[in-house]
């Protein structure tokens, strides 16, 4: 099969190659899972923050070189282990962690989710990272209840647009935090009910519109503090990433002032061994397809063999909503 390996940890420009190599052994199964797995032939891998990050050899999963990266992929189910309930021919959306880059995949019985005809390929590649951790950040850790107001950072990122319509779906109200113009299209396509601009006086005007209960924030960085002093009483910060560079201090004075929390969200590290919270928010997020508040916005397509353009587009800030690689 065709795949994308990062074979050196010298960045996106230079670390990937495109090989031929052996298909995955579906009688192995997925190695969280030995001797289970659904084998995908994969039809779009979704490209992430994460993969940029292991071409630098600066994400917390580091495998030994060479290897396939790509957490996720949708596609068709080739062959699935016994019992797994997934049929030859069915369309899945499947998160497999690594090894998506690639013509042939293997996932977890539990990460995989029937794929609705509602959602194209590249939408299915854009489904499990960015929409379970938007639902894992605002509903299991950030305890956000209908009739609230969610400010999302990066809202027109891959998390940022899953927030906000996971966050629509939960009967909230949402305020993007977006830098340009484009982006602010992204957001409001997305389903943002008001969109402010990071390089302006973003703050004032989230009060201006009554506060935050929830900010949502994968990007870090020093818009911290105005994060904090954008939220009403009781409000929570919750913390999924730093795409912004530097990782944000707190000055704790400011948590008591206003009865306020910081949460932080680890998807991966919470979900890894718990396949029943992974079923739990597979199939509410299930429900709000059903619904029509999650249609993921897919920003680019590349090919398989443009992988390294592809998350050269993520580290130049130039991605909204999903990358996408197109593998079939
Ligand atoms: N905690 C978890 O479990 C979890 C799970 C998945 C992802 N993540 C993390 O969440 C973060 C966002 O991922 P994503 O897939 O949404 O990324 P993305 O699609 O590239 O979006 C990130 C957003 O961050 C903003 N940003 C601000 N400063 C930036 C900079 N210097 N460089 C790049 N972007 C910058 C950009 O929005 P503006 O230009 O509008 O500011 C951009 O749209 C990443 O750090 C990722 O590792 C965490």
């Amino acid at each position: 099969m065709r795949a994308i390996q990062i074979t050196e940890l010298t960045g996106p420009a230079t670390a990937l190659k495109l090989v031929d190599m052996a298909e995955p052994d579906a009688a192995a199964g997925h190695p969280m899972t030995p001797g289970e797995g659904v084998v995908v032939d994969v039809a779009a891998a979704g490209v992430a923050f994460p993969e940029l990050l292991q071409t630098r050899g600066e994400y917390q999963i580091k495998p030994d070189l060479p290897f396939v990266p790509g957490s996720e992929v949708a596609g068709v189910v080739r062959s699935a282990s016994e019992g797994s309930g997934f049929e030859p021919g069915q369309r899945v959306a499947a998160f497999c962690m690594l090894g998506g880059f690639a013509e042939v995949a293997v996932a977890p019985v539990h990460f995989t989710f029937a794929l609705p005809d509602s959602l194209d390929d590249a939408q299915g590649a854009a489904l499990v990272l960015n929409y379970h951790t938007a639902h894992f950040s605002m509903v299991h850790r950030g305890q956000l209840r209908s009739g609230e107001t969610v400010v999302v950072h990066g809202a027109a990122g891959g998390v940022g647009t899953a927030s906000i319509q996971v966050a629509k779906g939960l009967g909230a109200r949402t305020i993007a935090v977006v830098s340009s113009d484009e982006k602010e299209t992204v957001a409001r396509e997305a389903g943002a009910d008001e969109v402010v601009r990071s390089d302006g006086d973003w703050k004032d005007e989230v009060l201006a519109l009554g506060g935050a209960d929830m900010v949502l924030d994968p990007v870090g960085g020093d818009r911290f503090t105005d994060s904090l002093r954008s939220l009403k009483e009781n409000g929570r910060v919750v913390v999924v990433g730093f795409t912004g560079g530097s990782i944000p201090e707190v000055k704790v004075n400011r948590l008591l002032l206003n009865n306020t929390s910081v949460i932080g969200a680890g998807w991966g590290a919470s979900v890894l061994g718990n396949p029943a919270l992974v079923k739990a928010t597979g199939d509410a997020i299930a429900e709000l397809i059903e619904q029509g508040f999650v249609r993921p916005p897919v920003g680019a397509h590349f090919a398989l063999e443009d992988a390294a353009a592809a998350l050269e587009l993520i580290d130049s800030r130039g991605a909204t909503g999903k990358v996408v690689l197109d593998v079939a």
